[in-house]
């Protein structure tokens, strides 16, 4: 029944793909290197460097800052992010963690009495100076430019400082961000003076640009000028970070310039699990993403087997069978009411990293779920109905001839993060203090309901659910894979994984098959477009209620087939462009 679900599902993607002659544009193919990102300018840019003969790492660095430059709504150097890579000379993985942390003044009593104080006006961490967490961006390029590199730094950044200054072409996402951000300012007044800055640059004093325009960043390119000249020291103790604290601060923050010069890079054991054939890579905590993926996978795995004992005679096919759905939806909830629990930066609170991911707690997950249909128990409190669209979150994808990956996810949180801009350098500073529960049992932006282990400390990672992932089969790479999306990153990078290594569909079409979500709370199922009326139906009949709303995280990926093709695709939802190196293996 689910081959039936399946093609369903897939129907529509496969119609749209015949409409184009070969690869539609958001699909490339390399022998020699592949850069999947969310902007076409900074695919090229990364792809140019591969080209040049520079190695993954330093296309990383190269797409990172470009990105920085034409997506503004989505990250940037006032933001942070997490890599998971294969370094091929060393023969090994690793993750780097350059997520933001809170500043030392930032205290759990602060924020909850600032939340008290909050009324009907905007949230404080969402917008504004006590929005915003320590930028560990520009630190994690230095630090894979100087451990991974092979290109000197200034020629990585330049080609960032040239589009800065001649421009970006503003496509839909850009201009639908700076909509969204002018409505915020038009609900609450007080931004639009607040945020001058950024009203009077990118939102173009209330007249964003149109598609198609080029968007200038002189302001920006200055930094990037600085950051050329002088590394990762320019940003993080002169002229930018005295401008960094300054707007922060006259924005009611209280990030200082200590907290600057004490940030520090960390560099984590990255998540290794088996599922079937395959091998998943992924990230660890501070990051939710991995740890939720591996419990998925595990859980999906024990249904199965608990499925094969329990009805043997039933020729039970867990591919085929209309219960997938159910049962993603089911190990969803299980993953997502752990992270809720359980999950926070493991240098502050115990987090049961191997007890989520192994395969006995998994069998107990199965064991419990087996009266389903019916799936989970009920839970008794309901969170906001409203979900966000992607908004602050960047991931790309880059592979080289020699072997090298990248799978680079980063963000400043919000669409144009908390508005605050650090003059006269044009960055704008994260709100990532959002994605701690700043007031337990509250949903953030992201609708999150978060425990304890995420609570706001001096010094601490927010929890993350981004999602950096490598798969492997018999020790050779066949997928990479990331996306932003909120917490609508962990679902669509296990349902593009899934479609590729337990479904065998092409790439193109693993990226436009229909995705659904379920974060435990609210609870309830979204999915990114009208679901097939039969997978609708099987979810209704179990006791689950569909909401509305059509959101979805954007994907970037590459696929390696066997014969040395690399498929890059960037999310068509986002209009990003892959570009592959052309030239012999
Ligand atoms: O780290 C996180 O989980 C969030 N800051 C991610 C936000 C996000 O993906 C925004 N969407 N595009």
């Amino acid at each position: 029944m689910l081959r039936r679900f399946t093609q369903l599902a897939l129907g529509a993607a496969a119609l749209s793909i015949v409409a184009f002659a070969g690869d539609p544009d958001w699909i490339a193919r390399s022998k020699t290197g592949m850069l999947a990102a969310d902007s076409p300018e900074a695919s090229r840019i990364g792809a140019d460097v591969l080209t040049a003969g520079g190695n993954a790492f330093d296309a990383a660095v190269a797409t990172s800052l470009a990105l920085a430059v034409a997506r503004p709504q989505s990250t940037g150097l006032g933001g942070g992010g997490f890599m998971v890579a294969y370094v091929a000379k060393d023969k090994r993985f690793v993750a780097l963690d350059f997520r933001e942390v809170a500043p030392a003044a930032a205290t759990a009593e602060r924020y909850a009495e600032l939340l008290k104080r909050q009324g009907d006006g905007p949230s404080p961490t969402i917008y504004g100076g006590s929005a915003i967490a320590v930028p560990g961006q520009v630190a994690g390029l230095a630090e894979i430019h100087k451990r991974f590199g092979t290109r000197p730094w200034k020629d990585l950044v330049a080609p960032a400082i040239k589009l800065a200054q001649t421009g970006f072409v503003a496509d839909e996402h850009h201009v639908n961000a700076c909509n969204a951000a002018l409505k915020d300012m038009e609900k609450w007044p007080p931004l639009k003076e607040r945020h001058a800055r950024l009203y009077a640059t990118l939102l173009g004093n209330g007249v964003p640009p149109n598609v198609g325009d080029k968007v200038m960043r002189p302001d920006l390119a200055l930094a990037l000028q600085l950051i050329a000249d002088r590394g990762p020291d320019a940003f993080y103790q002169g002229p930018i970070a005295d401008a960094v604290v300054k707007a922060a601060q006259a924005a009611g923050g209280v990030l200082t310039k200590d907290d600057l010069a004490t940030y520090k890079v960390r560099e984590r054991e990255p998540l290794r699990a088996k599922y079937h054939d395959y091998e998943i890579v992924a990230m660890p905590p501070p990051s939710s993403g991995g740890v939720c993926i591996i419990e998925v996978l595990n859980a999906l795995d024990a249904l199965r087997d608990a499925h094969r004992e329990l009805l043997p005679k039933q020729d039970f096919d867990w591919k085929t069978d209309a219960g997938f759905p159910l049962m993603l939806v089911y190990c969803l909830q299980h993953a997502f009411a752990d992270r809720a629990r359980w999950l926070g930066d493991p240098d502050f609170a115990r987090v049961p990293v191997a007890y989520l991911t192994s395969s006995g707690y998994a069998k107990l997950l199965a064991a419990r779920g087996f009266s389903w249909p019916g799936a989970a128990a009920r839970p008794e409190e309901y969170g906001t109905n409203t979900l966000p669209e992607d908004r602050g979150t960047s991931h790309f994808c880059v592979a080289d001839r020699d072997g090298n990956i990248v799978a680079l996810t980063e963000t400043i949180n919000g669409t144009f993060g908390s508005f605050v801009v650090a003059e006269p350098y044009g960055i704008i500073l994260n709100n990532q203090m959002d994605d701690f529960a700043a007031e337990p049992g509250q949903p953030n932006l992201y609708g999150l309901i978060q425990g304890q282990a995420n609570a706001i400390a001096p010094g601490k990672h927010p929890l993350s659910s981004m999602a950096p992932t490598i798969v492997l089969k018999a020790g050779r790479p066949v997928l990479v894979l990331g996306a932003s999306g909120g917490p609508r990153i962990i679902t669509s990078v296990l349902q593009v994984m899934l479609n590729v290594i337990e479904f065998d569909v092409p790439l193109e079409q693993a990226m436009t098959a229909v995705r659904l979500h379920h974060q435990w709370l609210p609870d309830e199922v979204a999915f990114d477009r009208e679901p097939p009326a039969e997978l609708a139906k099987v979810l209704k009949d179990a006791g689950y209620k569909l909401t509305d709303e059509r959101k979805s995280g954007k994907v970037q990926a590459i696929q390696f087939l066997p014969g040395g093709t690399m498929v890059g695709a960037s999310d068509p939802q986002k209009g990003g462009r892959p570009a592959g190196v052309t030239g012999k293996p």
